[in-house]
């Protein structure tokens, strides 16, 4: 009945880039569980790790979850690389996996112009070994969970909306 789509996949592989790219095409409505947290504590994700820990912060991804459950529907969500981790993802919506490789992930965002700002929100991207060995934990999880996968190796976020749409609907 929800009819949600929620896109998951490690942090930088472009979910909100894919998600804008969407809105654009289709003209759903998105929202972003990073954003929703930022609003709801009136303070960044970095400051939320850094003065309560990450647990504090699974915690709310856990909130939003049961809630995106039972009273959001026909919208498009984006999430944290981490979100994944709540319990029952799918009954939020289907689930779309964006994927790519490490080295492409980090690429993209070190290329980005914005590069520095996009490092230093991610508390989890400081220590780029911890990093890698954190995306090749959650890689198996990641595709245990979707029910589509999408490639977003050197594709335009174009050609990424189209076939997410394709496949969903
Ligand atoms: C996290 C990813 C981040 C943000 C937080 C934790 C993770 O979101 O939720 O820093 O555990 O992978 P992005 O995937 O948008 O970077």
């Amino acid at each position: 009945m929800n009819k949600n789509i929620i896109l998951i996949g490690f942090m930088g592989v472009g979910k909100g880039s894919v998600a804008r790219e969407v809105v654009k095409q289709s003209g759903m409505v998105a929202i972003d569980t990073d954003d929703i947290i930022e609003s709801m504590e009136n303070r960044t994700i970095k400051k939320i790790f850094a003065t309560e820990g990450e647990a504090y912060f699974r915690n709310l991804e856990k909130n939003i979850a049961s809630w995106l459950a039972s009273s959001v529907s026909n919208t498009l969500i984006s999430t944290g690389g981490g979100f994944f981790k709540v319990d029952a993802l799918n009954k939020i919506g289907t689930v779309v996996l964006l994927n790519s490789n490490f080295d492409s992930i980090y690429r993209r965002i070190k290329e980005h112009p914005n590069a520095k700002k996009k490092l230093k929100k991610r508390p989890l991207l400081q220590d780029l070994d911890k990093a890698e060995a954190l995306f090749m934990e959650r890689l198996p999880q990641y595709e245990k969970l979707a029910d589509v996968v999408i490639d977003v190796t050197n594709r335009s976020v174009e050609e990424i909306a189209k076939e997410l749409l394709k496949k969903c609907h």
